[in-house]
């Protein structure tokens, strides 16, 4: 199955640039592989699936923030550097994440997964439906 197509978007993550909400999807569904997680109580120890789903986040920054960065490059957008910082900070949460992760244990791996899907939630809410979106909006408008 198409990752993208397991969490359905709603109209305000749209950005209408199909690559980047085709990308944005695969972050929704990693973001749910999380939630899922959490939720499993059957599932005592969750490092391996949690290391599964921090590894789906590392490609995902690599596939997405360049794909998304070239777009706004090619099209001189001129909130490119505070747009960076932004990603720069998502990855820089992935490394602390990494390295909660390498301390895991059946104590705090909960905690651990609590707080990485709060830091998820809200990108979600403040960088994609906001930011990127608001960001395409402005590039399109300059056209
Ligand atoms: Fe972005
Ligand atoms: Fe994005």
């Amino acid at each position: 199955m198409d990752s993208s197509s397991v969490y359905p978007m709603s109209d305000q993550y749209i950005t209408g640039v199909p690559l980047l909400d085709e990308q944005h999807g695969q972050l929704y569904s990693l973001t749910d592989q999380a939630r899922n997680l959490l939720k499993d109580e059957n599932m005592l120890y969750k490092f391996d699936e949690l290391k599964e789903i921090l590894n789906g986040l590392r490609t995902y920054t690599l596939s997405h923030f360049s794909a998304e960065e070239d777009f706004m490059k090619k099209a001189s957008y001129n909130q490119l550097e505070e747009h960076l910082k932004l990603h720069r900070s998502f990855i820089e949460r992935l490394n602390q994440a990494d390295e909660e992760v390498s301390r895991i244990s059946l104590g705090n791996q909960d905690s651990i997964l609590i707080e990485l899907l709060d830091y998820l939630n809200e990108w979600l809410l403040q960088h994609i439906q906001n930011v990127d979106v608001e960001m395409v909006k402005a590039i399109e408008a300059a056209c």
